[in-house]
């Protein structure tokens, strides 16, 4: 098979930034997706409906004449009242609400500190039927780095659905067999999304022949056996599971740097990339269920109708993306070969 034609994909987590950054990386992913759903960690944070309405005017100004439609997520915190809810479901472009519990990743400090300080929030976004997008890990500095995820199903996430247990929750980027087993396990209201990084790599990754600073991300790579689960579960055609890059670009020197920033930049390639590992799993036939058909479904949004062709035509990603000031951003697979190319 040497093309492939698929409905128009949507990438359910993305970071698109804002100022130069966000005219730099905004028309890779108008490029592939015809939608997308926007992280809110900006600094400050995105929380409220007034502050979404002039983020996605910039967005929108960064893809020109573009159909690409940002779609909006507001940032949790202890203090996001009910009313702010009812604003978000009421304005049509908030889409979700996002969890960072505080400290966990980039920008997060001003996240949720403990869980049970959003129950008004809460409550009314399950009442309304809007999304809470988990970033899934615990903070605790005792709990291991690697186990964080696994620790968090069973110290907040658990206990949240036993409280919400008709609230819509997306896992996100998953990392785990466990999660993965959490996920299959529980009702049609939790799904979850999955990064091409975390199904291309394993943790070996970050130290091959030296420490490796742009295969640097949070939740941090895994083992194998994880790596494993979530090839299974994102070619299984399983309707939980989509596609959700979270490329987050950060420029050279802040990646490159004695406290690396987490983060990897796949926006350039991303449907190629996963085409790429979709073929390598001989399940290119559940590739459009992946990325166009379970995310709107699970967020009750149509499905897109436009077709996009892939080709089997391997090409070289660059070594970097310039961005002004002689800075530069460092791609997923940067100098390797992407065998799929995305042609209309
Ligand atoms: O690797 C990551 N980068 N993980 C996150 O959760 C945040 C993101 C970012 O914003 O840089
Ligand atoms: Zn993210």
């Amino acid at each position: 098979m040497n093309q492939l034609q698929i409905t128009c994909p949507d990438d359910w987590h993305v970071h698109l930034r804002d100022g130069e950054m966000l005219r730099q990386v905004a028309p890779y992913t108008a490029r592939q997706f015809a939608r997308a759903i926007v992280m809110p960690n900006l600094q400050p944070p995105v929380t409220t409906v007034r502050q979404a309405v002039e983020y996605v005017d910039r967005i929108v100004a960064a893809v020109g004449d573009s159909p690409f439609e940002p779609l909006m997520t507001l940032y949790l915190t202890d203090d996001t009242s009910a009313e702010e809810i009812i604003l978000a479901h009421k304005s049509c472009f908030v889409k979700a609400v996002k969890l960072y519990p505080a400290g966990a990743t980039t920008n997060s400090s001003a996240g949720v500190s403990d869980i049970r300080k959003c129950d008004a929030a809460l409550a009314a976004m399950q009442e309304l039927g809007l999304p809470l997008l988990v970033h899934g890990e615990v903070t605790a500095a005792e709990v291991d780095v690697f186990d964080r995820e696994a620790v968090f199903i069973q110290q907040v996430l658990m206990p949240l659905m036993n409280r919400f247990p008709k609230l819509k929750i997306v896992f996100e980027h998953i990392t785990t067999a466990d999660a993965v087993e959490f996920v299959l396990n529980t009702g049609l209201n939790i799904g979850a999304t999955i990064t091409p990084h975390h199904l291309l790599w394993n943790r070996n990754a970050m130290f091959k022949g030296g420490l490796r600073p742009h295969h640097y991300c949070l939740p941090v790579l895994k083992r194998e056996q994880h790596r494993q689960a979530l090839l299974y579960a994102a070619t299984s055609g399983h309707r939980k599971f989509f596609l959700g890059t979270d490329s987050a670009p950060h420029n050279r020197s802040s990646k490159e740097s004695g406290c690396g920033c987490a983060g990897i930049f796949s926006a350039h390639a991303a449907i190629e990339i996963y085409a790429t590992i979709f073929e390598q799993q001989n399940a290119l036939d559940k590739l459009e269920a992946f990325a166009s058909f379970n995310g709107p479904d699970f967020y009750g949004l149509n499905r897109n109708t436009d077709i996009i062709t892939l080709e089997k035509s391997p090409w070289v990603v660059p070594e970097s993306y310039p961005l002004a000031d002689g800075e530069s951003l460092i791609p997923m697979l940067a100098g390797e070969t992407i065998n799929w190319k995305l042609i209309k």
